[in-house]
């Protein structure tokens, strides 16, 4: 079992074990099982705090048994489910596996990438994981003389990033894994991913990308490495994009 499962776990089964003792030995006047199941969230989520889990693991354990037998208690077709399930699946795809989840650049951020990059020639850009297409979409139409690519696995973003590309010839995107995808080609690779694939973007980049192209990451730094600039966004998140220019030599050892 992998060891990030053991901490949530054992929150849940101590908070089951718990509540099935008190009830057993009479603490507590008789309740229904609904009132049961949130008894058992609420002893679930103080044992994730002892147990020192992120604090966001409270309100998953507080309604995780709760919402179970809400679910069961309001005969919720399993069809329902399945719907959910592969909702969900076709928008999330390879989420659990890359730890990469979907959110998207605001167009401020885009906007100010745009006015900060050079001026000189056409711009040739990828964006890596372009999700529903916000980074590229804002992009290719702030700047036509640009040519911009997305890839993107999951396949209901990029389904909609098909779409919504549809009437932009200086915009393409592919469906497929971009670590399979050769970056020898851009001028600059955008990536708005999380923290943990940042170490291995750099190696892939430094391996494929052009000396003086540049790698733009945004809200996520690779440890280790001094951005060469750091733009600091006004946005409500705050966001910051850490911009590596792509050294003259290029490391011996690959991925
Ligand atoms: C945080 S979203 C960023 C979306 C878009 N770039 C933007 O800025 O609005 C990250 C996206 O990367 C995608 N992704 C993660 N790993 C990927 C991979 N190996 N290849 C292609 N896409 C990937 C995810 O499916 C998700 O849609």
């Amino acid at each position: 079992m992998s060891s990030r499962l053991i901490k949530p776990l054992s929150a849940q089964i101590a908070g089951l074990v718990l509540v099935y003792s008190l009830s057993l030995n009479g603490i507590f006047p008789p309740l229904g099982v609904f009132w049961l199941a949130l008894l058992q969230g609420s002893f679930a989520a103080i044992i994730s705090q002892l147990l020192l889990s992120p604090r966001w693991w409270v309100p998953i354990h507080l309604f995780f048994l709760p919402a179970i037998v809400g679910a069961i208690q309001l005969q919720i077709p399993s069809s329902a489910y399945a719907t959910g399930f592969v909702i969900l699946a076709l928008i999330y795809w390879s989420s659990f596996r890359t730890q990469v989840p979907l959110f998207l650049s605001n167009r401020m951020t885009v906007h100010r990438l745009a006015i900060w990059l050079p001026d000189e020639k056409p711009l040739h850009i990828l964006d890596i994981g372009s999700g529903t297409g916000s980074f590229a979409l804002t992009l290719a139409r702030l700047r036509p003389d640009w040519q911009i690519e997305g890839i993107e696995t999951a396949p209901a973003p990029y389904a909609l990033s098909r779409l919504l590309a549809r009437k932009l010839a200086n915009l393409h995107f592919t469906r497929g894994d971009f670590w399979r995808h050769p970056l020898g080609n851009y001028d600059l690779v955008y990536a708005f991913l999380s923290p943990v694939p940042m170490p291995d973007l750099w190696r892939k980049a430094r391996r494929e990308m052009r000396p003086g192209s540049l790698l733009v990451s945004n809200s996520f730094d690779i440890p280790d490495q001094c951005a060469d600039e750091v733009i600091a966004i006004d946005d409500r998140r705050g966001t910051r994009l850490y911009i590596y220019r792509i050294p003259g030599t290029k490391p011996k050892n690959s991925r």
